[in-house]
């Protein structure tokens, strides 16, 4: 099973359906990797939370963080919070999580729904627009920028950076991106830190270069590394749950008119949408510190396992139904933000930018309708997420 083809990409429903009856331990390709994939709900829970699995390559094979040499500068790119253990992990986590309490999010609720409204405003004067650029990337886009510090003129440069980088990971593009745009994404994140020091303002990253944790601040690769993340995080996530909630209530007319009569179902619907169409299907690779056992598959020292969410999300055995839509469903916990000590940081700001904007979005406009056929419209090449490559939408 190769996950970065378009055969998996277009198709990944129907793989999951056949892994989650078939073959729940599953070996494959992810670009360069072999890894063995999950697919049951309790299997990609347990393995979020086995000490055996690990997120640094390095602890459980002995060598590189990355599978083959990467230049030195490059290494914060790819050994952020996200691909450490425990005590690192956790020390890295502690200092930057404060921002993303619900408590200290409460008073960006206001920003984000003046925010909606304005962009709104834009798009209302054009009528059929393509509601990605129009609405669900400057939301996250500008909320993150400005609880980051980063101005809105250095944007652009960001932007162009990220969407290189977004779409490098596959085949011959790779070299492009580890040669020419992650040089150039790490001499930008260099730039900031070095404004913000010279010039602190009261924003994340000054908070996180003037922060310490257990009598410690964070070193100057690991600054890099935890901005470079957040830009990402920040930027490549949340504008696909926006663009999949659209997408999926208008494709279930029958659920949007029950979330527009009662919005006690809006965050019902987030979570809904999270486990049925979440933009996020795997997370990074898990490396085995030892030989272990999962459903009678041998993974041997050394190996790559990645949970597939996606697929967990879709599993009879705990979600009644899976395939069906249903903002009604009773509460279980949905994997669409990964699950134990890597859990998503950004989860509780994901929630509230995707509740307010498609909560403004659908009071403005009731009768928002597709403007292609919904068989038209692309997903991007990106293996283990699901994101569309455009929205074109009829406001009135
Ligand atoms: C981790 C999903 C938004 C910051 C994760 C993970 C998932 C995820 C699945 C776990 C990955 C793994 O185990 O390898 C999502 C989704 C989002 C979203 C679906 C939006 C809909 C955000 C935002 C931020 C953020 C807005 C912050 C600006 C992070 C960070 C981690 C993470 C820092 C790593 C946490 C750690 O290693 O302890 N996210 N994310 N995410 N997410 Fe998110």
């Amino acid at each position: 099973m190769n996950v970065t083809s378009r055969q998996f990409i277009e198709n990944k429903f129907d793989y999951y359906r056949w892994m989650l009856e078939e073959a729940p331990v599953c070996q494959g390709r992810l670009s360069i990797l072999h890894v063995y994939f999950l697919a049951g709900y309790d299997d990609c829970v347990s393995a979020l939370r086995d000490p055996r699995l690990v997120r640094n390559r390095t602890t459980a094979t002995g060598g590189g963080r990355f599978p083959f040499p990467l230049p030195k500068g490059l290494t914060p790119m790819i050994s952020s919070m996200i691909t450490n253990d425990d005590p690192v992990h956790r020390r890295q986590r502690t200092l930057v999580a404060k921002a993303f309490t619900p408590r200290a999010l409460g008073k960006l609720s206001e920003r984000i729904e003046s925010l909606t409204h304005e962009l709104l405003d834009e798009a209302e004067r054009r009528n059929t627009v393509d509601l990605i650029p129009a609405y669900s990337l400057p939301i996250p886009v500008t909320v993150i920028r400005e609880m980051l510090g980063v101005d809105e003129a250095d944007m652009p440069k960001f932007r162009s950076g990220l969407r290189a980088l977004s779409e490098g990971f596959n085949g011959w593009t790779l070299l492009r991106t580890l040669l020419l745009d992650m040089p150039r994404m790490r001499s930008l994140v260099e730039e900031l830190i070095e404004r913000k020091r010279s010039a602190p303002r009261d924003d994340i990253l000054t908070g996180l270069i003037q922060a310490e944790a257990d009598g410690e601040k964070l070193s100057r690769e690991e600054l890099v590394s935890m901005a470079y993340l957040l830009i990402i995080a920040g930027y490549e996530t949340t504008v696909h749950l926006i663009t999949n909630a659209v997408l999926t209530l208008l494709q279930h007319p029958e659920q949007l008119e029950a979330l527009k009569a009662d919005t006690a179902l809006l965050d019902p619907a987030v979570e809904e949408v999270l486990r049925y169409a979440g933009p996020v299907h795997g997370t990074k690779p898990n490396y085995a510190v030892e030989d272990i056992e999962i459903r009678g598959a041998r993974i041997p020292k050394g190996a790559a396992v990645i949970p597939i969410l996606g697929a967990a999300n879709r599993d009879p055995a705990v979600f009644t139904n899976p395939e069906v839509f249903d903002i009604h469903r009773p509460p279980k916990k949905q994997l669409g933000f990964g699950h134990g000590p890597h859990h998503c940081l950004g989860a509780a700001l994901a929630r509230l930018e995707t509740r307010i904007a498609i909560k403004t979005l659908f009071e403005r406009f009731p009768n928002m309708r597709l403007a292609v056929p919904a068989g038209e419209l692309e997903l991007q090449s990106m293996p283990l997420w699901h994101r569309y490559e455009r929205l074109p939408v009829v406001l009135r």
